[in-house]
């Protein structure tokens, strides 16, 4: 590992971040000016509607978000005043500054809201008063209800905390002790319009938890003030004018915080100019720049190219010229007819629907097949089937072998279905609308799925009158392990053990980018007839008429001739064979893989490359990055970035396995470039 190039990069993608907070910078990206025109975000102002133009800045970040104003309204303003607990590095030309007290407010703090009210107070309906707030805006202005003292806000302040009371509980009582936080302000300033540009330091970004949120409406009421108060323990040991206080709140005696209602929401803009989320963005764009996302770089920077074998194979002759007797009739396309003979010749299903590529047919089989509430058992997820599973409301559950995730483990068919978990899902007494099964388990390694479990799962299944709908995106690798892997199976052909295959299963969605050996493509394809049927109707709505699917005639015939292609055993001999090369060779020197070699990809253990990194780390997304950085190969992280986050609580989905995919094109590498990866991989190893 490069650690001063780490370093350098960790240095710019900090920078870039702290970048897209600064104060003035966040100010410029929401407001301009044009002439006689001001535009905050999307609304424009004609700043010769206004009378007078008043600015009233408060807060850590007041000094420089002020200066921004300056420069856009130059002339146009008339007066204010910003308040922070820095000094501003040059004066200002229209705007007074006070220097405040943070993050204990003092007297300073009580002249200053009163300058900044003073300030308000000359804004009429005809004025625009632009307000500029940042954290720390609590302390530096401060202006209890009458008849309470600073000491004594600061009494509560301190006793709530003390209790142990959450940000929301103490905002709600601060607001209601106060004359300008909940709303106070902006009371205040209107009937002016107002023009708040906030600088969040909230993760929430709830704007009323922002400075205890002086300029937008307040949810909470003196009541759940008096709450918090209550839940604490707090009711007797507070000043007795805070008591009175809220009490007369409570009856009615005391004006509210202000409400949503009270203002016309057009006379008020309210926007987030920065917040955490800007500096994310920011640094995830520059580590993406720097090559740390391998998604985010661009073709022409990598030298061998290894993130998938998805629509990344090199056509024949005999496809390309294919592609010159497209037939592109909207309807009944000859080179429909051709892919359908083709599928049924070699895969065996009756109905063959086209659709732009596999995800295509698998959102057209979820939508079709599965209801909300359903479990969906499969032999390990694939990201876009989960997705559309769980989109159509099902539940995906896994009940591949527990070999499966050990990626040291020398099972010879890693895909296999484990028939007790299988079982147990079947009679846990939730619908299940079919078995979701994957020749040779990507996720898993390339793992494949043995005839035997497969014939044994079809005899479970049939006992409980479940369909197997299966992914046969790489079946045809699944039927080359089987012929050199299965007892008694090697005198077979792959095209006779595919065939067999699927005849043990009911139907399959299909991405012809793989196996299919096509750019773009892909099919769903099912022996039930009234299942057939409404996937036509869907296929309309989502991918095109059912004899093109979302597909170009002559991409269906470069498809129909890589089906052919693709199940000559000398083709997937050498297909197969240049995974295992890699494979062997990186296994010669000791690196850590998943093995057996699966079909299409060889899988780094990047748990074993970096044994002290917590999978919250990314080791996966770590080392595809390293090796990037090494050679210029591109590889693919699976584990942890690509599980997903869990819908309901936003968490990761935390895999077993936290591989690298080194996925090999079909037809498009030799075996020597194959010695590049290794000897990259080696030494991103050592
Ligand atoms: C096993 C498997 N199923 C389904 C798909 C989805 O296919 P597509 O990318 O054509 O939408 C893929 C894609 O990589 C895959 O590997």
């Amino acid at each position: 590992m490069d650690l001063k190039k780490s370093r350098d990069n960790a240095f710019k993608i900090y920078w870039e971040a702290v970048d897209a907070a600064n104060p003035y910078k966040c100010v410029l990206d929401y407001m301009s000016r044009k002439a006689d025109v001001l535009t905050v975000d999307k609304k424009r102002y004609n700043l010769n509607d206004f009378g007078s133009v008043y600015v009233v800045a408060f807060g850590k970040a007041a000094t420089s978000m002020a200066e921004a104003v300056e420069e856009v309204l130059e002339d146009r303003i008339t007066g204010g005043i910003v308040v922070s607990n820095t000094q501003p590095q040059n004066p200002y030309r229209k705007l007074g500054f006070y220097l405040s007290s943070h993050p204990v407010p003092d007297d300073r703090s009580l002249t200053a809201a009163k300058e900044v009210v003073s300030v308000l107070e000359k804004a009429g309906e005809n004025d625009l008063v632009i307000f500029l707030i940042s954290g720390g805006g609590s302390a530096l202005l401060a202006m209890p209800s009458p008849g309470i003292s600073l000491d004594d806000k600061r009494k509560v302040t301190e006793a709530l905390l003390l209790s142990g009371v959450d940000k929301y509980g103490l905002n709600a009582v601060r607001k209601h002790i106060s004359q300008i936080k909940g709303g106070g302000l902006l009371k205040k300033a209107l009937p002016a319009k107002v023009i708040t540009l906030i600088l969040s330091n909230v993760v929430s970004d709830k704007l009323d938890a922002i400075a205890s949120g002086h300029t937008v409406p307040d949810p909470t009421t003196y009541e759940d003030a008096w709450r918090v108060i209550e839940a604490l323990g707090l009711e007797h040991k507070l000043p007795p004018h805070v008591i009175v206080h809220l009490e007369e709140g409570r009856s009615g005696h005391r004006p509210e915080t202000l409400k949503e209602g009270e203002f016309d929401p057009k006379d008020v803009q309210t926007i987030i100019v920065g917040n955490n989320f800007k500096s994310l963005r920011a640094a995830e764009k520059k580590a993406g720049e720097l090559g740390y996302n391998t998604f985010l770089l661009r073709s022409e920077d990598v030298y061998i190219d290894l993130l998938t074998d998805s629509g990344t194979s090199a056509m024949s002759d005999w496809q390309w010229a294919g592609m010159m007797l497209g037939d592109e009739a909207y309807a009944g396309s000859r080179n429909f007819y051709n892919l359908e003979d083709a599928v049924r010749k070699h895969y065996g299903y009756r109905h063959v629907i086209p659709t732009h590529q596999g995800r295509g047919a698998e959102h057209i089989l979820s939508q079709i097949a599965i209801r909300p509430g359903d479990l969906v058992p499969g032999n390990m997820y694939f990201t876009t089937t989960r997705f559309h599973q769980e989109q159509a409301g099902g539940r995906f559950v896994d009940a591949i072998i527990d070999e499966a995730h050990d990626p040291a483990a020398e099972h010879p068919f890693k895909g296999n279905i484990d028939l007790e978990k299988l079982e147990k899902a079947l009679r846990s007494g939730a619908r299940v609308p079919y078995l979701s099964l994957a020749a040779t388990v990507n996720m898993a390694g390339g793992q494949p799925v043995s005839l035997e479990n497969l014939r044994a799962v079809r005899a479970l299944c049939d006992r409980h009158g479940v369909p197997i709908q299966l992914d046969a995106t790489r079946a045809v690798e699944n039927a080359w392990f089987i012929k050199v892997r299965e007892p008694g199976q090697s005198a077979r052909s792959v095209a006779e053990i595919l065939k067999e295959f699927c005849s043990l299963t009911d139907g399959c969605t299909m991405s012809g980018k793989k196996d299919p050996l096509v750019n773009i493509g892909g099919w769903l394809a099912l022996n039930d007839d009234a299942l057939a049927d409404k996937a036509r109707n869907l296929v309309v709505v989502y991918e095109g008429l059912h004899t093109y699917g979302g597909m170009a005639g002559r991409d269906m015939e470069a498809m129909a001739r890589g089906i052919v292609e693709s199940v000559q055993d000398d083709h997937i001999r050498a297909r197969v064979g240049q995974v295992e090369y890699l494979g062997e060779l990186l296994l010669s020197w000791g690196i850590p893989i998943v093995v057996p070699v699966g079909g299409h990809a060889v899988y780094l253990d990047a748990r074993r490359f970096y044994p002290d990194m917590p999978q919250d780390r990314f080791p996966a997304q770590t080392l595809a990055a390293e090796l990037y950085l090494d050679s210029g190969v591109r590889s693919m992280e699976r584990g942890i970035v690509s599980a997903g986050r869990d819908p309901a609580t936003g968490d990761h989905r935390r895999p077993k396995l936290e591989l690298v995919r080194l996925t090999i094109p079909r037809r498009v590498y030799t075996q020597a470039h194959m010695d590049v990866v290794a000897e990259s991989v080696d030494a991103v190893f050592r």
